[in-house]
């Protein structure tokens, strides 16, 4: 960890108390850029909300990417609240409900990313009863992804898309769905992937699917839309993914797709989120205990996986493994202890870190969890034992001045359903 970063993170402990989490704005803004520069506008970007879906960033992000990408009638919310413009919102999820099919039909949202047969009927049935069409694109599900992906989605059983076998009886029924234009294609089949061939062999099936479904539909395709699924190191041993490499290895796969005539002016997304803001982001907790237990050396949080439930390893990895942390108050070069990290909840499941070498931590002392940046709070299950929910605070760094602005979010603002609230 860099000493100005270090150095915020005190003065955020100082100044909001913990648990916090911390986003570097400014960072995260340059890996957007730094994105589209490796691409060198071959691709547009599409924030993934779900990935931190907090209002303050969706505004300060929504002049720097093309989309938003929504997965839910909250999300969409959101994205409006935030100022951003419907027509630059595109609309994923498996299984969207009547009512959130209705508001994004009520608001214009610009791209709906439609994943089932039914889901097609619904939205049709409500665009028609508003005398509107509306743009969609038809998510697939390949029957092949490469590994190296932590997340494979593609073919198995899933909820996700229209599988790649059942994609050309749907397109033979489109005339079945009047109000709805078909204007590309969406595939997301895995994610947090650190390998840069395996990046591109995916999309190296992305674009053989979109090429052979445009030419079945008869269409040429105004988007298509690559779920990226770049990765970000979360554990020792993790490399770094090389951008560069990957943007490499992907730019001559665009070029040549573009050659052919039916794809040549389809603009494509690069859809992602954990690659973008994962890592300028920090969950910052302090030591509330300390204790020695049968030979370990145990140090209590103010925050426990109510908090954050990826970084205690319990979001879809089977072995819990240490996340990158560290003592934010510690004498980088003191002698390091060996400690076990454990919140306030009274379940033995309640282990951040076991074995961890840091330098000498203490009670008052705080920590920092690096690679927070996203799905950390709004991934993690903030009720339980209704302990405190963690602030969140947004750093912006310009020179020597250091902004640091209180974002936390009011807990009952989720959007419900209209019959079912208050
Ligand atoms: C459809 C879709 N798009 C985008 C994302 C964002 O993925 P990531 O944050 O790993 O880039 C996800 C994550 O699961 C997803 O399911």
């Amino acid at each position: 960890m860099n000493a100005q970063i270090q150095s915020v993170l005190r003065q955020v402990r100082t100044e909001f108390g913990t648990p916090s989490y911390v986003y570097f704005l400014d960072r995260m803004l340059s890996n957007i850029a730094r994105v589209r520069d490796a691409f060198d506008g071959r691709f547009g970007i599409s924030y993934a909300v779900k990935s931190n879906p907090n209002r303050e960033l969706l505004k300060r992000f929504s002049s720097h990417v093309d989309t938003l990408d929504v997965s839910s009638g909250g999300e969409l919310q959101r994205a409006l609240d935030a100022g951003h413009p419907a027509d630059r919102v595109t609309f994923s999820g498996p299984a969207k409900s009547r009512e959130e099919l209705e508001l994004a039909v009520r608001v214009g949202c610009g791209e709906m990313v439609v994943e089932s047969p039914n889901e097609l009927d619904m939205l049709n049935e409500l665009a028609s009863a508003s005398g509107v069409t509306m743009p969609i694109f038809l998510r697939i599900n390949p029957a092949t992804a490469p590994r190296h992906f932590g997340v494979n989605m593609a073919g198995k059983p899933s909820q996700f898309g229209i599988d790649e076998e059942d994609m050309p009886t749907v397109l033979g029924q489109l005339d079945t769905w009047p109000n709805l234009a078909l204007r590309g294609f969406h595939i997301y089949s895995g994610t947090n992937c650190l390998n840069a061939e395996a990046l591109a062999e995916n999309f190296s099936i992305f674009i053989d699917l979109f090429t052979r479904f445009s030419e079945a539909a008869d269409i040429h395709p105004h988007k298509l839309i690559f779920g990226s699924g770049f990765g970000i190191p979360y554990h020792d041993g993790d490399d770094t993914l090389d951008l560069a490499q990957v943007a490499r290895l992907i730019n001559p796969l665009i070029d040549d797709m573009r050659r052919n005539d039916r794809l040549a002016d389809a603009k494509c997304m690069l859809e992602m989120g954990r690659y973008l803001i994962g890592p300028e982001g920090y969950l910052v907790s302090s030591v509330i205990a300390q204790k020695r237990s049968r030979g370990k050396n145990i140090r209590l949080l103010d925050t426990g996986f109510n908090g954050h439930l990826a970084a205690w390893g319990m979001m879809g990895t089977i072995i819990r493994r240490n996340w990158p942390i560290w003592n934010i108050d510690g004498d980088m070069n003191a002698a390091r202890e060996t400690y076990m990290l454990t919140g306030p909840l009274c379940t033995t499941i309640d282990t951040l870190a076991d074995d961890l070498e840091l330098p000498k931590l203490s009670r008052g002392d705080a920590i920092a969890i690096g690679s927070s940046g996203a799905y950390g709070m709004s991934s993690s299950p903030i009720r339980f034992i209704s302990q405190p929910i963690p602030r969140e605070v947004l750093v912006t760094v310009d020179g020597l001045n250091v902004q640091c602005v209180d974002v936390t979010e009011p807990m009952r603002d989720v959007w419900m359903h209209e019959t079912q609230h208050v």
